[in-house]
């Protein structure tokens, strides 16, 4: 870990921490966004809530007790904590004892929910931030993978703009059946917080394509702090294929894939689909791991040529984002539009 911030995960964006269905009413659960403990909970009305999930007595996590009466209780010594962090009650307090304890409170932090995913965002300012990737249609499908990462923040979010590991990582047949590289050209253009590469139509000739059964319109759009979204379009058929990358403790990271469709037959082939999804994600995975270790020794990239400028344009997003920050200022997209070339 260095201590120049543009090395650091952004601390005021939202991240994904799951899937909403792993946490029910009644429910939380333990999550960690970098070196911050957050515990997740919701109410039986269906409202989340987040929370530093460090009790204020003795340092306990929260998480690793019980939601009471809507209050979660402290499996230490019992101290309770209302959802919006304050504390409710001391059950070892005697009568006469006039300790304040509604002064007692934790942390709160901002919680959504969009899309069957659960976003946090632990800075002062969740308005300021990038926003909430959400699909735009009505999806009748929904495919998600959580894979944790030994790998930085950083370069797991590079990983989703360089389409040059694609046909030495994925060299899978189901998702490259041609091995010969071919020049290609597209065009780029700012969007909110990052670029998208125009809708174009696909070339290849790979599985997922297939499936539509006519030929797609493809958008890609890359946003701070790590979002790739996918847009696959072709007639009325549509295909989302989001990833996101969100930061763990101890320099690990979370790499989140979701996918949504309004196939109706793409239901029948979730049992497939998983699996193969499931590899892909632990192509990337593997290889990162890897690099990480030699980043560890070494901590410097040499970014070079036209494949690579997606990654430059990540990190002068990201020291954009902070200069802005800094300086109070309104985030400027620092991006002009622009056509690459490269060979994958
Ligand atoms: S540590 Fe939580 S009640 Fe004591
Ligand atoms: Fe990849």
């Amino acid at each position: 870990m260095t201590g120049d911030p543009i090395r650091r995960a952004l601390d005021d964006v939202w991240y994904c921490v799951g899937e909403s269905r792993s946490v029910r009413p009644g429910g939380m659960r333990a999550v960690s966004l970098g070196e911050e403990a957050v515990v997740v909970g919701r109410e039986e009305s269906g409202a989340l809530f987040a929370l530093r999930d460090r009790c204020p007595h003795r340092g306990m996590a929260l998480s690793a007790g019980r939601i009471v009466d809507g209050n979660l209780v402290c499996p230490f010594h019992g101290w309770q904590f209302r959802p919006d962090g304050v504390c409710a009650a001391i059950p070892a307090l005697a009568r006469r004892d006039d300790a304040n304890f509604a002064s007692v409170r934790l942390a709160r932090f901002a919680v959504e929910e969009k899309s069957g995913l659960i976003w946090v965002n632990a800075g002062q300012n969740p308005e300021a931030a990038p926003p909430i990737p959400e699909v735009d249609f009505a999806y009748s499908g929904q495919l998600v993978e959580i894979l944790e990462v030994e790998a930085s923040f950083d370069l797991v979010a590079l990983s989703f703009v360089d389409p040059a590991h694609v046909a030495y990582v994925h060299d899978s047949w189901w998702w490259r059946p041609s091995k010969t590289m071919k020049e290609k050209v597209k065009h780029f253009a700012p969007s909110p917080f990052g670029f998208t590469m125009t809708s174009h139509t696909a070339k290849t000739a790979s599985l997922a394509y297939r499936l539509l059964g006519s030929i797609p319109e493809v958008e890609i759009e890359f946003r701070l702090p790590g979002v790739r979204l996918e847009r696959i379009t072709a007639g009325e058929k549509r295909l989302a294929n989001y990833t996101f990358a969100s930061p763990l403790a101890n320099g690990r990271t979370a790499l989140i894939n979701a996918m949504y469709w309004n196939i109706s037959g793409l239901n029948l082939l979730k049992p497939l689909a998983r699996p193969l999804m499931r590899q892909f994600l632990g192509q990337d995975r593997d290889v990162l791991q890897v690099a990480q270790r030699g980043l560890d020794r070494k901590p410097a990239m040499v970014l070079m040529g036209e494949s690579d400028v997606q990654s430059q344009w990540y990190f002068s997003l990201k020291r954009e984002f902070l200069r802005a920050r800094e300086a109070g200022a309104a985030f400027v997209n620092p991006l002009e539009p622009r056509e690459l070339r490269w060979r994958s």
